[in-house]
């Protein structure tokens, strides 16, 4: 069965199977509250993995925290909702909010403290609702997919606005984190930075990895590479794979 891991003092870590990869359910507590942070995939995973490591641990969150509402984060929400039903469910996506009325979300504000010491904050780039959480005991970010470096496996640069994504990873520089926790092993640092120092260099490396990928992109445009072309050639790194909606998406963009 699987369980939750310490990560850090009052965080914990349940990795549950996504595709060939994991998606991450994290519970935060403090000594009168926990916080679930992302629900994983599916009803199965609900039922199956995360309620009972929760039943594990002997805890009961009283609020239910989307980092975003991408499948393999909001798909086990319902079903744990049905299993808490007075934890408080939050989250940046209005729309979801909307189309979801047999749940009653509440929107988060910028900023705003979910319980004291643990902030949500509204960090756009990858979806427009992303919410991400510093734990101001520990100073860790618990970034959900709002930092993506190279992305992951066939979900590569996982960026639906570069400039608000360009924005956002420099307000998060400016949170000086000690820590930085994601959702996923983000190629190529995967999914944890512990220390100032590495939480610095993995933020840098965001932008990095998105340079890189726009000079790749960029100068094979000034060479007369069609955008076929381009692709193929960028999907034979070995890295985590993009499509031509991120080749338009890079073409695009300033150099
Ligand atoms: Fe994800």
């Amino acid at each position: 069965m699987a369980s939750f891991e310490k990560l850090l003092d009052g965080i914990y870590r349940l990795k549950v199977p996504f595709e060939s990869l994991y998606t991450s359910v994290f519970l935060i507590e403090t000594k009168e509250e926990a916080i679930l942070f992302d629900f994983a995939t599916t009803v199965f995973d609900a039922e199956n993995i995360i309620i009972p490591a929760l039943r594990e641990l002997g805890k009961s969150p009283n609020f239910l925290v989307a980092s975003h509402t991408h499948g393999d984060h909001i798909g086990g929400l319902e079903r744990l909702h049905k299993e808490f039903p007075k934890a408080s469910v939050l989250m940046y996506d209005e729309a979801y909010a909307k189309e979801h009325k047999e749940i009653e979300i509440l929107t988060l504000q910028n900023g705003q403290y979910i319980i004291p010491g643990i902030k949500a904050i509204n960090i756009p780039g990858h979806s427009n609702s992303c919410c991400v959480l510093l734990d101001e005991r520990t100073n860790t970010i618990l970034t959900g997919d709002a930092v993506q470096l190279f992305g992951i496996d066939r979900f590569g640069l996982g960026i639906s606005d570069i400039n608000k994504y360009i924005s956002s990873i420099d307000i998060l520089r400016k949170l000086g984190a000690e820590n930085l926790v994601a959702s996923h092993e983000f190629a190529p640092l995967g999914a944890l930075s512990y220390g100032k120092k590495a939480t610095e260099d993995y933020l840098d490396c965001a932008l990095d990895c998105l340079k890189k990928a726009q000079v790749f992109v960029l100068d094979r445009i000034k060479k007369g590479y069609n955008k076929e072309e381009i692709l193929r050639e960028y999907n034979n790194q070995g890295l985590p794979t993009i499509s031509l909606r991120h080749i338009n998406m890079l073409s695009l963009s300033e150099n």
